[in-house]
């Protein structure tokens, strides 16, 4: 629809759970499963941005590998190379967030283009939006493999203008990542923060203007807005 803006997502964290893998951690791990599962996650992250501070790349699937070897190492367990290759098939099929499915109908019937927009890896993504059954609701995916970067590089928010072909303010940022809203808004995008974590932003930086507690309420926001 003319006018609109373009809506970008992030993925995990977003759209699918990354913490939930702790239920599948369990059947290994059964008393130290939630918090193997948080380290995980926040060694991924730092990896993704030490990476990027040197200007080195590895995609996100070979993080997500070397993160979980820290994690369960923190914890003092070993796992088979079989084990951490189940839980990394698991890594793609992660769950949706309960509100993602009715969100992205609404926000599907508002007319906007949209697009995934995420650190994982091209065969990661690729799995994970059958596996979560996203596919239907978007123009396929970027990801940041194809700047060798990522976020919140300026140069991973690029790629999304150019590849949808719009100038990088016409399109709106949806994560609930406060780093990567930081990182959108640092490039010139719009941003929304999707507040799935009881209201604790970053201190780095206030939050974006337009903050929702769920995708749904977020085709709220926008219908208002399409409506003004
Ligand atoms: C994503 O890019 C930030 O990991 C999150 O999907």
């Amino acid at each position: 629809m003319p006018g609109r803006e373009a809506l970008a997502f992030d993925m995990y964290g977003t759209l699918v759970d990354p913490i939930r893998i702790w239920t599948r951690l369990e059947q290994y791990v059964p008393d130290q499963a939630l918090r193997i599962a948080e380290v995980w996650r926040q060694k991924q992250l730092e990896y993704s941005f030490r990476l990027t501070a040197m200007e080195r790349y590895e995609d996100f699937e070979q993080l997500t590998r070397k993160s979980l070897d820290y994690a369960l190492a923190t914890a003092g367990r070993e796992l088979t190379a079989e084990q951490k290759d189940a839980l990394m098939a698991q890594y793609n099929d992660l769950e949706r967030f309960p509100d993602v499915e009715p969100g992205l109908s609404r926000l599907q019937q508002l007319g906007h283009a949209m697009v995934v927009f995420s650190n994982g890896s091209p065969r990661m993504l690729d799995a994970l939006m059958d596996a979560a059954g996203l596919r239907p609701y978007f123009d396929g995916f970027v990801s940041v493999d194809e700047v060798q970067a990522f976020k919140p590089s300026p140069k991973t928010y690029g790629r999304v203008a150019e590849r949808l072909g719009r100038p990088i303010g016409e399109i709106r940022l949806i994560s609930s990542n406060p780093f990567d809203d930081i990182g959108a808004e640092s490039a010139g995008m719009q941003a929304t923060w999707v507040d799935r974590s009881g209201g604790l932003f970053d201190t780095l930086r206030p939050p974006p203007q337009m903050v929702v507690g769920s995708l749904i309420e977020l085709a709220d926001v926008l219908e208002k807005d399409g409506q003004a």
